[in-house]
């Protein structure tokens, strides 16, 4: 730790000094905690970003001349297709029954736009049981570990302000029914959050640094550091299910996805699904240099984002819902020798602060910059990158705003949707509305399926739903 005089050294190289203004008037825990917190900054690191990312106006460099990547069919085209799934769906199960899978959930964010304090994992989402999203994922683990008959470890990215609240939430609900000893909580690693005029750090209290996590990214250093990737080698993990917290009809463990990024010894397979509009906010997914990567919804400049190819489809049709199998010999590769450095990218987002009058500020607009990595940014490191479709309806919707699209209302409406969809698919009849929706609140449990060929003979044939039923399957 720097002693006063060091800090307050530092601090003025770097403009930063306000950090200290309040400083007399803290007790010794104060004076020790803000101390503390301003010795854990790298001034070299943050300084230059604040030059590249706050206060010019150059963000990013988007890529010269991105093209569309080439992607696969979410249902087979042709005969070769379907015979290269079926392949890939029976290598997935291998992989699956020989325990050389795991599972990676991000859940460090911070959640501002839904609104919500404690970790986004623990928010109750299913339409009956009102199940967390938490045990949702680890309901479908359980059931694919049951399956495939083999141990999944599941390692949860937290970050240092939900880490606490999480691990309790999961011993609170005795880890679901999973094993204690399969499941790993790590927290990555987090970046001062700057004033998105002035670039001057924020002080979140007046003994204390405004932090926020580093981004879905830092999960890469962050498994190097605490030691997933090795614990993950000892138990002969080879292939990552990695998805991020917000989404309740995520599929966590795929076989088909999984068995294609072995069949095509892959070092990354990625999910992507046709954008609803131009500027959906989706990572769209390009071809740079024969690299794929993503370029991120608010990166991706206008006119290429409504490009038309001459059928008067969109050229860059695929956006990302964030979800990817990682080869671990991969991220060992990329974290070999020190930390995975991967770009940062700004976030504008609400962040309260202490103002110079040493005022709490709860500010309305976005006053301040977050500094993040992005998972996808290790795409083009990779030898070679699959890009996968698949229907928006059946994996995708995520949690994300407090209102309107991407809700906890649409969450839920589609968890219906798709309920009533994989029902009818083993016949049971399900009563739509005039607009053609469910007419019933229908929840299927992930212990009971996670696709539809699971219901099979699960169900009784003589089910009968009426409207305005609430029907839980178990
Ligand atoms: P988002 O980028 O949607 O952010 O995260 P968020 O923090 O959940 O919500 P907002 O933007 O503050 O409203 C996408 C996924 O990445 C994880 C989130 O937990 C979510 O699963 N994430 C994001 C992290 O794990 N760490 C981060 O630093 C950022």
């Amino acid at each position: 730790m720097m002693s006063t005089e060091k800090a307050r050294e530092v601090l003025a190289t770097f403009g930063q000094e306000h950090l200290l203004q309040f400083f007399d008037e803290l007790d010794a825990a104060g004076k020790k905690r803000l101390l503390e917190q301003i010795s854990s900054i790298d001034y070299e690191q943050i300084d230059g970003l604040i030059n590249s990312l706050v206060l010019s106006d150059s963000h990013l460099d988007i890529p010269a001349n991105p093209a569309p990547a080439p992607v696969l069919p979410a249902r087979p085209t042709d005969q070769a297709i379907a015979e290269k799934y079926q392949q890939a769906r029976l290598r997935g199960r291998e992989v699956l029954s020989a325990g050389k899978v795991a599972a990676v959930v991000v859940a460090g964010g911070a959640g501002t736009r839904l609104g919500i304090s404690g970790p986004k994992g623990c928010v109750q989402v299913t339409p009956i049981k009102k199940k967390s999203l938490f045990q949702v994922f680890a309901e479908q683990i359980l059931a694919a570990s049951r399956k495939y008959q083999a141990t999944i470890p599941w390692y949860i990215m937290t970050s240092p302000q939900n880490d606490a609240e999480t691990r309790l939430f999961f011993r609170k609900h005795n880890f679901f029914g999973l094993n204690e000893k399969d499941i790993f909580f790590f927290a990555q690693g987090q970046m001062p959050v700057v004033d998105k005029n002035t670039g001057k750090i924020l002080l979140a209290d007046k003994d204390s640094i405004a932090f926020s996590p580093n981004g879905h990214g830092g999960c890469i250093s962050a498994m190097r550091d605490n030691g997933v990737l090795n614990d993950m080698a000892k138990r002969g993990i080879e292939y990552i299910s990695y998805f991020q917290v917000d989404n309740p009809i995520i599929k966590c463990i795929d076989p088909l996805f999984i068995g294609l990024a072995v069949q095509e010894d892959a070092d990354i397979a990625t999910k992507v699904i046709p954008k609803r509009y131009p500027a959906e906010k989706l990572g769209n997914i390009c071809l740079v240099d024969g690299k794929v990567m993503i370029i991120e919804y608010s990166d991706l400049p206008e006119d290429l984002a409504r490009k038309v190819k001459d059928d008067g489809k969109l050229l860059f049709a695929f956006g990302s819902i964030a979800t990817h199998i990682f080869r671990r010999n991969f991220l060992e590769r990329i974290t070999d020798g020190g930390k995975c450095q991967l770009p940062f990218h700004r976030a504008l987002k609400k962040v309260p602060y202490i103002n110079e009058k040493g005022e709490k500020v709860i500010p309305t607009e976005p006053n301040a910059v977050k500094f993040e990595m992005f998972i996808f940014d290790a795409m083009p490191l990779a030898d070679k990158v699959v890009v996968f479709e698949t229907e928006r309806s059946e994996e995708f919707s995520p949690l994300k705003e407090a209102s309107g699209e991407n809700s906890m209302d649409t969450c839920i409406r589609d968890q219906i949707r798709r309920s009533a969809r994989w029902l009818e698919q083993v016949g049971i009849a399900v009563p739509r509305d005039a607009r053609g929706e469910p007419a019933a609140i229908i929840e299927i449990s992930p212990l009971l399926a996670n696709e539809p060929e699971d219901l099979a003979g699960k169900v009784p044939t003589d089910l009968k739903i009426k409207p305005g039923d609430e029907v839980y399957l178990e």
